[in-house]
């Protein structure tokens, strides 16, 4: 058999698959909100309603997203790049990190919404899956909303892009 391949290959390969990105937020136990960008995010089912994100089990968001019952998922419009870049940032400080986005409690699960999302859901957490090095989080959809208008914000082998024009 030959082996599988390694690692930078297949993000080379992989980054050819173009995605959305989301930034997925909770509430601390403590109070202070936790918020990070993810693109590994689908939809899964409409009965019942059910969305997946997959989070690296490193990641300091993980463990709080898995520690509380609901999360918000903020859809991103195409002049979002300044929110994605902060909210993948490594080691950012977790106190205030959203201190300076215009946000809105979502009205069934209190958890932030950026205002700039083109589209937004308040989950609540449905089943928690082993994925590897990240766990794979399925969420039961309790509110859909459309915070902005606006065209997506997609990624593509490592750089942003939007939609051409129509
Ligand atoms: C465009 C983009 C998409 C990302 N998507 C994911 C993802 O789906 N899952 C994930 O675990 N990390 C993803 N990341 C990386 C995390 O956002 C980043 O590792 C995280 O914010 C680090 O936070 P920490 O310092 O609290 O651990 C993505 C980063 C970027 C730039």
């Amino acid at each position: 058999m030959t082996p599988p391949p390694d690692p930078a290959e297949f993000r080379r390969v992989i980054g050819a698959f173009p995605t959305g990105i989301t930034v997925v937020t909770t509430v601390a136990a403590d109070g202070v909100a936790h918020a990070m960008t993810m693109s590994a995010f689908s939809s899964v089912s409409l009965e019942p309603l059910l969305v997946l994100f997959c989070a690296e089990k490193k990641a300091r968001f993980h463990d709080t997203v898995l520690a509380r019952e609901t999360w918000a998922v903020s859809i991103l419009g195409e002049h979002s790049e300044a929110a994605s870049s902060w909210f993948a940032t490594r080691g950012r400080p977790l106190e205030g990190q959203l201190d300076g986005w215009a946000t809105h409690p979502g009205a069934v699960t209190g958890n932030p919404i950026l205002d700039e999302a083109i589209g937004a859901l308040e989950c609540r957490t449905y089943a928690v899956h082993d994925g590897g090095d990240h766990s794979i989080v399925v969420g039961e959809v309790l509110s859909a909303s459309t915070p902005s208008d606006g065209g997506p914000l997609l990624y593509h082998r490592g750089a942003y892009r939007a939609l051409k024009p129509e």
